[in-house]
C-alpha cells in the first residue's frame, strides 16, 4: 500500500497538461472502440452498452485526463499515449460539461495561481473543500447512484479522512453516504437541460479572424488579431498583437477543441512556451480565457476574443483609462467596427486624430475647470468610459491577500503579481480611476515576522509588482534553521503630483506544493 501511494504521488509530480500534447495519430483513432478496448476488462458492459461507472459520470477534459491517471496508476491499466489521448477527446465529447456548467469553475480549468474558491456552503466546504478544490467536484456531473460511488471510493482510498483536521467534529463517511451524495446528485445531477441543449446544438468551428484583447498582470493591457485554421484534428493559430506601449507580441498555437468549445492550446508568445485555455461562447463569436507560461502557470495573461466577421461594434480595451484634470493626453480605444461618429458627455473635449475600423486614436483635453467624474465616449453603437479626475484620494492594491511559493529542486517558485488601483472621492463613495505605476515595497507583516527578518529572506519585490519568492528548504542563517517562508506588507505608492499615496496588501510566502494535478 505504502509503496502504492508513493508511486501514485510520484506520478502526479510528473504529471503535465497531456491535453495539450496530442500527436498526430490520435486523429485516426476511434474513441468509443478504444474505450470497449482498454476499459471493458473492468468496467463491465450492460444491456443498453453503457459501461459501469463510465457512462454515469460527466466531467472536462482535465477530469477525464485525471481519472485514466488514475486507473493506470492505481489500477494497472497500461496504455499507448496516443489512445490515451484519443479517449480523454472522445469522452469529453460524448460525457463533457456544457458551457454554462463549466463557467462558476474555470478559474482552476485556467492555472490561475490566484483565485478564491467557491463552495455551496460551509459543510461541502469542511467536508471536501479541505482536501482540494472545490472546483473539483463542481466541474462533475454523477448519476445519484455514482456520487454515492465516488464517497466510498474516497473513504476507500484515503481512510485517514475521518482523522484529518476539519473533520473530527463530524462522522465523515456517514454524514457523505446518508446526505451529502444526496445533496451533490441534486447540485450537480448527470442529466440536466444544459447538457441537453449542448449536446443536441451544433458546434461553430473556431475558423476564421478574431479581435483580440487581453491583460497581462503587472505588465498591461495588449490587443492585436488571431487567426484560426483547421488543419486536420487540431486548429492552428497565430497572433498579432501588441502591448499598449506599441511593443510587438507575437505568437502562434495548436489547440484541440474538446467538447466543441473548450480550446486548449500549446504554442509560443514572444519565444516564451505557452499553454492555453479558452472557452467558445455558445455562438461561436467569442472567445474567453486564460494563457500562461508553459513552465510557470503563474505567468500569463487574460485574453478576449471576438469574432471580426459580423461582429457588434464594441470598444475592447484603451491605451489608458483616465486622465488628470489640467492634462492633455492622446488615448487609443481598440476594437472592433468602429466606423460610427465619435461624441463624448458635455465637458470632455475629444478630437479624433486617426481612426481605422479597429483603432480610434482621440485627442483629449481636460482643462482646469472641469468637474471630476466619469465621462462617456460614444462611436456608433460601441462605447466607453474615461475618468477625468483631480486627485488620488486612496490606491488599493490587487490582490489584497494572496500566496506565493517558495521553488526548489523540480518544484518551480511560484509568484504573486501585484497591481496598485488609484481611486478618487466621488460623490458617491471611491470612484475608480484605474491601474497605475507605482513604488513597490515589501515589509514584515508583524512583529513576529519583523523579528525573523521575513523580508530578508523570503523572496525580492520588483517595480512592475512581481514578487519573486526565494529557494526552499532548510536554511541555516535563519532560526531553527526554518524554510524561507515569510508573512510580508507588500506596500505600493503611488505618485500624485506632490503628494504620495499608498495601499497594501499581505503576502504568505510558503513552502512548495508538491503535485500539479491538471485540477487543483
Ligand atoms: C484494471 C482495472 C481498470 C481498468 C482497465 C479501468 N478501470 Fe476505471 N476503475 C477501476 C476501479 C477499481 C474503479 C473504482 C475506484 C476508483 O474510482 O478509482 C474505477 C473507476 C472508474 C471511474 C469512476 C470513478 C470516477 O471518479 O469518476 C471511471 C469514470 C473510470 N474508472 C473510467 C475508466 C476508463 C475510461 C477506463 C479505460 C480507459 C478505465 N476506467 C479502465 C478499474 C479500472
Ligand atoms: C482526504 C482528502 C479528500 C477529501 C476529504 C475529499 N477528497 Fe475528493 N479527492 C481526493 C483526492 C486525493 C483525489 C484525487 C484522486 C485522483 O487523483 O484521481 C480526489 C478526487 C476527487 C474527484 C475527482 C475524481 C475523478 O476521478 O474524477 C472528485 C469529483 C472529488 N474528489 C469529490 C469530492 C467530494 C464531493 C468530496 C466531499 C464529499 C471530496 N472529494 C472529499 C481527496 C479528498
Amino acid at each position: 500500500m505504502l509503496s502504492k501511494a508513493h508511486i501514485f504521488l510520484s506520478g502526479l509530480i510528473l504529471l503535465t497538461l497531456s491535453l495539450f500534447t496530442l500527436t498526430a495519430r490520435a486523429e485516426e483513432l476511434d474513441g468509443k472502440a478504444l474505450v470497449n478496448d482498454y476499459c471493458t476488462a473492468c468496467h463491465e458492459q450492460t444491456d443498453g452498452g453503457d459501461l459501469t461507472r463510465i457512462s454515469q459520470v460527466r466531467k472536462t477534459p482535465e477530469g477525464w485526463d485525471m481519472t485514466i491517471f488514475r486507473m493506470q496508476h492505481l489500477h494497472g491499466l497500461d496504455i499507448d499515449e496516443n489512445d490515451r489521448f484519443a479517449i480523454i477527446k472522445y469522452l469529453s465529447d460524448e460525457r463533457g460539461l456544457a458551457p454554462q456548467e463549466a463557467a462558476p469553475f474555470r478559474y482552476v480549468l485556467e492555472q490561475r495561481a490566484h483565485f478564491v474558491d467557491k463552495a455551496p456552503n460551509d459543510d461541502l466546504d469542511a467536508l471536501c473543500g479541505r482536501c482540494h478544490t472545490n472546483a473539483r467536484y463542481g466541474l462533475q456531473r454523477r448519476t445519484e447512484d455514482d456520487w454515492m460511488k465516488h464517497m466510498h471510493f474516497h473513504v476507500g482510498q484515503f481512510p485517514s479522512l475521518e482523522y484529518q483536521a476539519r473533520s473530527r467534529d463530524r462522522f465523515w463517511w456517514q454524514e457523505v453516504t446518508t446526505k451529502t451524495y444526496k445533496e451533490l446528485t441534486a447540485l450537480y445531477p448527470f442529466e440536466n437541460a444544459d447538457w441537453d441543449h449542448w449536446k443536441t446544438t451544433p458546434h461553430k468551428s473556431p475558423e476564421g479572424s478574431w479581435r483580440v484583447s487581453g491583460h497581462r498582470p503587472g505588465i498591461g493591457d495588449y490587443e492585436g488579431i488571431m487567426t484560426v485554421k483547421k488543419d486536420g484534428y487540431y486548429f492552428k493559430a497565430s497572433y498579432d498583437l501588441h502591448n499598449m506601449d506599441g511593443t510587438v507580441l507575437k505568437g502562434h498555437s495548436k489547440a484541440v477543441v474538446y467538447t466543441g468549445y473548450e480550446w486548449r492550446g500549446t504554442g509560443e508568445m514572444s519565444d516564451t512556451e505557452t499553454r492555453e485555455v479558452y472557452a467558445m461562447s455558445e455562438s461561436g463569436n467569442q472567445m474567453q480565457g486564460r494563457w500562461h507560461n508553459a513552465a510557470h502557470y503563474d505567468v500569463g495573461g487574460e485574453f478576449k476574443a471576438v469574432r471580426i466577421k459580423n461582429a457588434t461594434p464594441e470598444i475592447l480595451v484603451k491605451s489608458s483609462d483616465y486622465i488628470r484634470i489640467g492634462e492633455d493626453k492622446i488615448i487609443t480605444l481598440y476594437g472592433v467596427g468602429l466606423s460610427g461618429k465619435i461624441s463624448a458627455d458635455a465637458g470632455l473635449d475629444v478630437k479624433v486624430t486617426k481612426q481605422t475600423p479597429t483603432s480610434v486614436s482621440l485627442k483629449i483635453a481636460a482643462n482646469k475647470d472641469m468637474t471630476k467624474g466619469v465621462y462617456k465616449i460614444t462611436m456608433g453603437q460601441a462605447e466607453t468610459d474615461v475618468v477625468v479626475y483631480d486627485k488620488i484620494s486612496t490606491v488599493k492594491v490587487f490582490p489584497d491577500w494572496t500566496i506565493a511559493r517558495l521553488g526548489g529542486g523540480q518544484t518551480a517558485p511560484v509568484s504573486a503579481q501585484f497591481e496598485a488601483v488609484a481611486y478618487m472621492k466621488g460623490e458617491m463613495g471611491d470612484t475608480k480611476i484605474g491601474i497605475m505605476p507605482a513604488k513597490w515595497q515589501a515589509h514584515p507583516f508583524n512583529e513576529e515576522a519583523e523579528r525573523l527578518n521575513d523580508v530578508g529572506f523570503s523572496g525580492t519585490i520588483n517595480q512592475q509588482g512581481t514578487f519573486m519568492p526565494a529557494s526552499a528548504g532548510p536554511n541555516k542563517e535563519r532560526q531553527y534553521a526554518t524554510n524561507n517562508a515569510g508573512n510580508l506588507k507588500i506596500v505600493a505608492e503611488i505618485s500624485d503630483g506632490d503628494h504620495k499615496v499608498t495601499g497594501e496588501a499581505q503576502l504568505i510566502v510558503t513552502v512548495q506544493r508538491w503535485n500539479l494535478p491538471p485540477i487543483r
